[in-house]
């Protein structure tokens, strides 16, 4: 089984450690302080608060408390106090200088965000993707430096508040950072600046895939068991957010993103449309919600050029985590399984094995936050939205089983996310009377009005 990149960006003390040993005391800082009045006079610390304390929230935040110079945790926010006490506990385990987060700067609930954006210079964003425009517009209107998670958003609605707020965040200089660290990873990039140098002459057609395994289900008899209580369809779709496209965008977007992603950096450009077939074929269950367990994509690019995309959530079947391309003078394998960042052709080249190259989790948080400090560009939100879009649309089209438009994509009237939010609010999809929830039927009319 392929290691799973997903699983990734954890962080423990022996990876603080060795980063901070570079660590050189704030001798970067910029002139943020009196750009935006963020820091007490003479203070270089940046002060960071994490909104969303789950798996990926706490590597992030470990990942900022390593970059060069002082570095300070110094609120958190979640919605489930429980998610919030122990990820603390792991921070302050491995990295208690640098964590300063007490009772009275750890924020439940909601609204939880907006106090602990007020709080910081820097705010990681890393809950489920359907909350992120939400968040996102609020750390711009607060006027913060963001690092989010990719997906960006699910839906189309969710796409146009994070473009227009990143033309807000143009207007204010902030700096932001999208999690597809691929774009800080060494061999990737070197790979794919042959690509553009024209080691392999026009592209004419591109293959990516995440084909893998289901990554965690929380089951509702568990949760209620844990909680000794009944639990809200509201809590329980928080809690087991995978499985609802409101929260996931289904495993196409969560996941599949950074391969279509990828792609799209190669071809320097989105797709225009795609076509394809998907489906529910073997997780079954009332705890795997209402998303697909594969996807299979035709993406078409403005060119005519064709990319064949695959996820798969299935046991027992081919796993690859990889991206491809065919040219007019050769072939690349850009990266992901063994045998990656190998150009053949009459430019074979290979990104030379046993090169140091370093934890794009970490160059990812390093690249930012030294354009924090030092007042330059560092704006990664459109890429990362337009690359969000790519794989909405991908599973709009395997929904729907039409031919659906970058533009119908964006444009897209269904807006996923509920209207309240609140534990006794309702949920935006609700289960059937014996606990299940219906998957989309391609071709159905009833349908495509809830997908495009
Ligand atoms: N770049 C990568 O390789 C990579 C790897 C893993 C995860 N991720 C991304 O990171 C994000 C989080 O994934 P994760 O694995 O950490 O999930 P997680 O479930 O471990 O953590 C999410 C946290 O957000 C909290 N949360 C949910 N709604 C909230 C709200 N409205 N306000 C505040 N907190 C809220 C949850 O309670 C939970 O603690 C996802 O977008 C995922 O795609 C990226």
């Amino acid at each position: 089984m392929q290691k799973n990149p997903n699983s990734s960006g954890d962080f423990s003390r022996r990876d603080f450690l060795r980063t901070s040993s570079v660590a050189v005391g704030g001798a970067l800082l910029g002139n943020i302080s009196a750009e935006r009045g963020a820091h007490a006079a003479g203070d270089d610390t940046v002060k960071v608060a994490l909104i969303g304390c789950g798996g990926r929230g706490t590597g992030a935040a470990g990942q900022a408390l390593s970059t060069e110079g002082s570095v300070r945790l110094v609120a958190m926010a979640d919605i489930f106090e429980d998610h919030l006490t122990s990820k603390l506990a792991v921070l302050q385990k491995n990295a208690k200088e640098k964590v300063d987060v007490p009772k009275d700067r750890q924020f439940i609930g909601f609204d939880a965000y907006k106090e602990a954006i007020a709080l910081a210079d820097v705010v990681i964003l890393t809950t489920p993707p359907g909350i992120r425009p939400i968040h996102f517009e609020e750390a711009v209107r607060q006027g913060k430096n963001i690092f989010m998670e990719k997906p960006v958003a699910v839906d189309g609605p969710g796409i146009r508040r994070v473009l227009a707020a990143a033309e807000e965040a143009k207007k204010k200089s902030l700096k932001i950072g999208v999690g597809l660290q691929r774009h800080h990873q060494l061999p990737y990039i070197e790979t794919i600046k042959r690509l553009h140098d024209g080691a392999i002459g026009d592209i004419t057609s591109m293959r990516c895939y995440w084909n893998g395994q289901t990554p965690w289900v929380h089951t509702r008899e568990d949760l209620e068991r844990q909680a000794g209580r009944p639990l809200t369809d509201m809590e329980y779709q928080f809690r087991n957010w995978y499985y609802f496209v409101w929260l996931c965008g289904d495993h196409i977007v969560e996941q599949h993103i950074h391969n279509l992603d990828v792609i799209n950096w190669v071809k320097n450009g989105f797709p225009v449309k795609a076509r394809g077939m998907g489906g529910c074929e073997v997780r079954k269950g009332k705890d795997y919600g209402e998303i697909f367990d594969h996807h299979a994509v035709e993406f078409e690019y403005a060119d005519g050029s064709i990319c064949f995309s695959e996820c798969r959530h299935q046991p027992g079947c081919w796993n690859s985590v990889s991206e491809h391309v065919v040219g007019t003078k050769g072939s690349c394998h850009v990266g992901g399984d063994t045998g990656g960042h190998t150009i053949r052709g009459e430019n074979a080249w290979r990104f030379p094995r046993g090169t140091p190259s370093r934890d794009p989790y970490q160059q990812e948080h390093d690249d930012l936050f030294a354009a924090i400090r030092k007042n330059e560009a560092f704006n990664e939100v459109e890429r990362g939205a337009k690359s969000t879009l790519t794989a909405i649309l991908g599973r709009m089209a395997t929904y729907s089983g039409k031919e659906i438009s970058f533009e119908q994509a964006l444009n897209s009237q269904v807006d996923h996310l509920p209207k309240i939010f609140a534990w006794d609010a309702p949920a935006p999809v609700q289960p059937n009377s014996e606990g299940y929830y219906s998957t989309p039927v391609p071709g159905d009319s009833e349908w495509l009005k809830k997908i495009v």
